[in-house]
């Protein structure tokens, strides 16, 4: 075949070519192993030797304008191959709606709760030193607490912290009372999951400070909250407890709300513990210089409040991420 009926057929073909995959074709016709241009550029060896520069030459040069072509037209069959995908009419994709994790919805209700009585929020570090868990909040060498089983040790002594208490004496430290603060954040210990338990779990803090607060401010505060976030007919009982770092110390129990405190399968009693709370310990404010002041303290667990106020029985769902339990909250307002 002559080379200028090659050019011409070659040219006719290419635009001929409507697919990707017909293009391909003509490639192959022309360019492929076996290919037509292909077979003349291996025989030149055939042509007398003063034909063969000049065939050469024409022959590669028909070869790079080809390989143009082609590429042009596959470059234009893309094109128009995206923009038949576009098809306008199509309705549009629907997003999905996120939402806050329900821990984190609770905490900023009850953040908004405590801030409406004048606390203000502070933040902690998750790892923490011994001094801070633990002596500073005049918690002894041989409280159980502080079992390596218990608590999750790093390899330079530090620790995750086990409760949001230490940012009460890390608050002190820096700022002097009077002083109203809550310390939402997450706490851990070695637990395994089951139901009730989790190796990991959100705290919140309270911390008030200030010349003669007492025992009734702690239970008129607590009692608010209660309130708020139960309803207005829910019953708080105040129980004596033990924490090394308050004295006197209570329990803070609610209501069942399960039962309306008649006595059922979760509660027993017909009662709930909510939190833990008590008079700052003595030894804390002298240690920090404090000793004209008084306060209070308190910390809650929100995975438990969120399990008691959206009947959840069990606390592995907060961890697990399963989108169909996470978006039940996506109609819980703010
Ligand atoms: N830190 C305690 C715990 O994790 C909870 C607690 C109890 C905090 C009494 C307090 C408090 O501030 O006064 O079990």
């Amino acid at each position: 075949m002559k080379l200028d009926d090659l050019k011409k057929n070659a040219k006719e073909d290419i635009n001929k070519a409507t697919l990707i995959k017909e293009l391909e074709s003509v490639r192959i016709k022309y360019l492929g192993r076996k290919g037509s241009l292909t077979n003349i550029l291996h025989s030149i060896g055939d042509f007398p030797k003063e034909d063969r520069p000049l065939i050469g030459q024409t022959a590669n040069k028909l070869k790079r304008e080809i390989t143009n072509l082609l590429e042009e037209k596959k470059k234009y069959l893309e094109e128009s191959r995206a923009l038949e995908w576009e098809d306008l009419s199509l309705p549009g994709r629907k997003t999905s709606k996120g939402s806050l994790h329900p821990l984190t919805i609770l905490s900023q209700e009850i953040i908004d709760i405590f801030m409406s009585m004048g606390f203000s929020v502070v933040r902690g570090p998750e790892i923490e030193t011994e001094y801070y868990n633990f002596n500073a909040l005049n918690t002894p060498e041989d409280h159980p607490a502080r079992d390596l089983h218990d608590t999750f040790y790093l390899k330079d002594g530090r620790l995750l912290r086990t409760h949001t208490s230490p940012v009460q004496i890390r608050t002190l430290e820096k700022h002097s009372p009077p002083l109203r603060i809550i310390s939402p954040g997450r706490c851990y210990r070695v637990d395994t999951f089951d139901p009730t338990h989790s190796p990991t779990f959100v705290q919140i803090e309270g911390l008030w400070v200030d010349y003669d607060v007492s025992m009734s401010d702690l239970f008129g505060t607590l009692e608010l909250f209660t309130k708020k976030i139960f309803g207005e007919g829910i019953r708080t009982e105040f129980l004596p407890g033990y924490f090394p770092f308050t004295e006197p110390s209570a329990e803070v129990w609610i209501q069942c709300p399960f039962c309306d405190g008649k006595g059922c399968s979760v509660c027993h009693s017909g009662l709930i513990e909510i939190l833990g709370a008590g008079m700052v310990h003595p030894n804390i404010l002298k240690n920090l210089g404090y000793s004209e002041f008084t306060g209070f303290a308190f910390g809650l667990g929100v995975d438990r409040i969120a399990m008691i106020k959206y009947n959840i029985n069990d606390i592995r769902l907060f961890y697990q991420n399963d989108i169909q339990f996470l978006n039940q909250f996506n109609e819980i307002k703010l």
